[in-house]
């Protein structure tokens, strides 16, 4: 569509201050009267009169794009300046045709597979007459119990930034009045990853040099791809919650990094203020929102209640309101919303574009790419001349494998791995059993005996094993990261009865897998791999498909070790395993050593990549000049496959602990049979800073090594210095 030539500035100038605080409003779908409507947050009594809610600028959790369009006519007819409305969804990992979650993402290390299945989500999701998605959300995460590492892309921030800024780019494209094309909000602002104890909502204290270290990057490299909007946290950071963190919103968002998008806060989180113990008076709470940037206030009634008065009272000028309400009719004229009020949106168009057989192929690929072969004795690939092929477990034939935040998806959408695995091998018999539940209080052993019986029939065994997929996502943190019930014994005994067994697990986070570790011979990771899960495990397990994926986030050995991350620094005792030897007291557990079971990188492949090479082109550099690092794989295997060549760098000696491995680049590279490449990645003196003990972003000369592997197991290493 050709850019908008709508007169925003003349539409701002007729409205009354009421009309432009409306503008600064939005509310669930179901106060317009949405029968559909998902409920995202707490319902708080909002005190909103329907003469008020005529002015509203923005809506969220509708249902499609019959209601889209019908929601959007009764509004603009109803509103005084029939302003169109911003439509707004969570769309996190697909609209209708789900992918895999955006932890699978983050293991896929394939920026290129999230640019593909964001332009899909984003095609599917603005026929239904989405305007903007919720997405990305790139929360850096180091625990494992809370419920949102789902929606994350792991322990990294290097690999936050690449998939967050993908996102941002694919969702976005170049033009937002683009039918196919949706704006983007990144969240939460800021380290909502960083609860204490992994429990959701929990306070945050994290030092201001951490903070710029690992949880800042993210969303400053959403904010430099151009994200439209942005979420800050529910959370309290450092005392005080992130909707009035002058610190984080006023210093750093906008003095600093100059961000000048849309602020939304979180779900009623201004009413939350109440809760948090800062104000109970709303009036208050708008005040420090509005003084802290928050333009949009989400789902609370604060704005609409109090705003005006405050301008009135002198405390904000009218122009402070014009200013917000000038970026949310931007959005609106970006978006095309003046010309086309549906942006494209079409009931027809959204039945003809959504779970195509297109879509869906883009989905299994991504299940494919984002799944992690974590451990593989040699049982896989299993033969597809096999006879006879049990599929047991309390996953095994069930199609909830759409994980959290799927948005339209359905579970019948979804492909079983019984039905993936018929689906493949037709003249195969293809048998399954439960054999026990996989809710964490369901310790039913009854199933046992069938289970057993029916895997030492079976030529090849696929034990589908996991957690509840309702235990991840929003306020679903754990207090616990096993396999829930009694899958564990399940699993000891299956793999007892037939060795040729793979597993095969379903979650929303990395579990605890060191039982399943000691006795089954192999392990595939699936995370939560939406529509096509099923048909993607079958191919990955008889070999139509190569496993490539790498572990995102550490998957610990036991809950105490939470929380665990590569990325950390050496201590003074550094005692990673309890075989080391150390004089004296040592920092690991008793019982456990420090090292993760799988390390953040790990993922195993059909094909066999041969590391033969890293070789810098100099080993002296200073700060205005750069190191090329080439890394040479070889494939020595008949099968074909991708590699995610990692770049790691440590800096020896410095003025602040510094972690003992950093990613500081990835490629991900297919290598056919017998076939050799080389990796070429370029150092430069920026990607060698750090915050030192005063927050100042410098680097240090010094001794550093490049390495490449993946973490704990680096394969190749040498050595530079960088020089004053
Ligand atoms: C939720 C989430 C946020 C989401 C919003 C709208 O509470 O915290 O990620 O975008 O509400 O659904």
């Amino acid at each position: 569509m050709a850019k908008s030539s709508f007169d925003v500035n003349k539409l701002l100038s007729q409205m009354t201050l009421e009309e432009k605080i409306g503008q600064l409003v939005q509310f669930n779908a179901s106060l317009f009267g949405s029968s559909a409507a998902e409920i995202t947050g707490p319902l708080e009594k909002l005190g909103v009169s329907s003469e008020q809610l005529k002015n509203v600028g923005s809506t969220l959790n509708f249902k499609g794009a019959g209601e889209v369009i019908a929601l959007q006519d009764k509004h603009m007819k109803e509103d005084r300046n029939h302003i169109p409305m911003l439509f707004m969804m969570d769309v996190i990992h697909g609209y209708r045709t789900i992918y895999p979650i955006p932890l699978g993402l983050g293991a896929s290390f394939d920026p290129e597979l999230v640019k593909e299945c964001s332009e899909m989500a984003a095609k599917e999701a603005s026929a239904g007459g989405v305007h903007v998605t919720f997405t990305p959300m790139v929360d850096y995460v180091r625990d494992a119990r809370w419920g949102r590492v789902m929606e994350s892309c792991g322990e990294d921030p290097y690999l936050n930034s690449v998939m967050g800024a993908a996102q941002v780019k694919a969702f976005q494209g170049d033009d937002l009045s683009d039918d196919d094309r949706l704006a983007t909000c990144v969240k939460h602002f800021a380290a909502y990853g960083g609860a204490e104890a992994g429990r959701d909502y929990n306070t945050v204290e994290i030092s201001e040099r951490l903070l710029r270290e690992y949880y800042f990057p993210a969303y400053k490299a959403c904010i430099d791809a151009g994200v439209t909007m942005l979420m800050p946290s529910f959370n309290s950071l450092n005392g005080v919650p992130s909707i009035a963190n002058k610190w984080l919103m006023k210093k750093v968002l906008k003095e600093e990094w100059g961000f000048e998008g849309v602020v939304i806060s979180d779900y009623n989180a201004i009413g939350e203020l109440k809760k948090h113990g800062i104000t109970d008076d709303m009036k208050k709470g708008a005040e420090m929102a509005f003084d802290c940037g928050c333009d949009i206030e989400m789902m609370s009634s604060a704005y609409i209640n109090h705003l005006a008065d405050l301008v009135r009272e002198g405390r904000f000028s009218e122009k402070m309101i014009d200013n917000a309400a000038l970026k949310v009719l931007e959005l609106k004229k970006r978006l095309g919303l003046f010309e086309d009020p549906y942006h494209g949106a079409s009931v027809e168009k959204e039945a003809a574009v959504c779970l195509t057989s297109e879509h869906r192929a883009i989905s299994r690929r991504a299940a494919e790419g984002c799944a992690v072969l974590l451990k593989n004795n040699g049982v896989l690939p299993f033969s597809k001349s096999v006879k006879k092929i049990a599929v047991i477990g309390p996953l095994a034939t069930t199609n909830e494998m759409k994980g959290s935040w799927s948005c339209n998806g359905e579970n019948e959408d979804c492909i079983t791995v019984y039905q993936g695995i018929k689906n493949l091998l037709p003249n195969a018999e293809v048998v399954t059993a439960q054999g026990c539940g996989v809710e964490w209080d369901n310790f039913d052993r009854s199933g046992f005996d069938e289970a057993v019986e029916l895997a030492k029939s079976a030529d090849a065994v696929v034990l589908c094993l996991g957690e509840y997929q309702k235990y991840s996502g929003e306020g679903n943190s754990r207090i616990d990261i096993c396999l829930t019930g009694v899958q564990d014994e399940l699993a000891k005994l299956i793999t007892a009865a037939t060795p040729n067994t793979a597993a095969v697990v379903f979650s929303g986070r990395p579990l605890v897998l060191k039982a399943l570790d000691s006795h089954a011979p192999a392990i595939l990771e699936m995370w939560w791999p939406g529509s096509e899960g099923g048909n993607a495990v079958a191919r990955l397990l008889f070999g139509d498909a190569n496993p490539s994926g790498k572990v995102p986030m550490s998957f610990p050995k036991a809950l105490g070790q939470c929380p665990i991350y590569y990325n950390h620094p050496s201590t003074g005792r550094p005692k990673m395993t309890p075989e080391e030897v150390h004089q004296g007291y040592a920092s690991n557990y008793i019982g456990e050593g420090n090292l993760p079971l799988y390390p953040f990188g790990h993922g195993l492949s059909y094909s066999n990549f041969v590391y033969e090479t890293l070789e810098l082109d100099k080993t002296t550099m200073t700060k205005d000049s750069e190191i090329k690092v080439s890394i040479t794989v070889y494939n020595d295997s008949d099968v074909v496959g991708k590699e995610v060549v990692q770049l790691y760098m440590h800096d020896l000696w410095a003025s602040t602990v510094r972690p003992i491995q950093s990613l500081i680049g990835f490629e991900k590279i297919e290598l056919g049979a017998r076939e050799r490449k080389t990796v070429t990645f370029t150092v430069k003196e920026t990607m060698l800073r750090f915050y030192d003990a005063e927050c100042n972003f410098i680097s240090e000369a010094g001794e550093f090594t490049l390495s490449t592997g993946c973490a704990d197991n680096l394969l190749l290493t040498k050595s530079f210095t960088l020089e004053n």
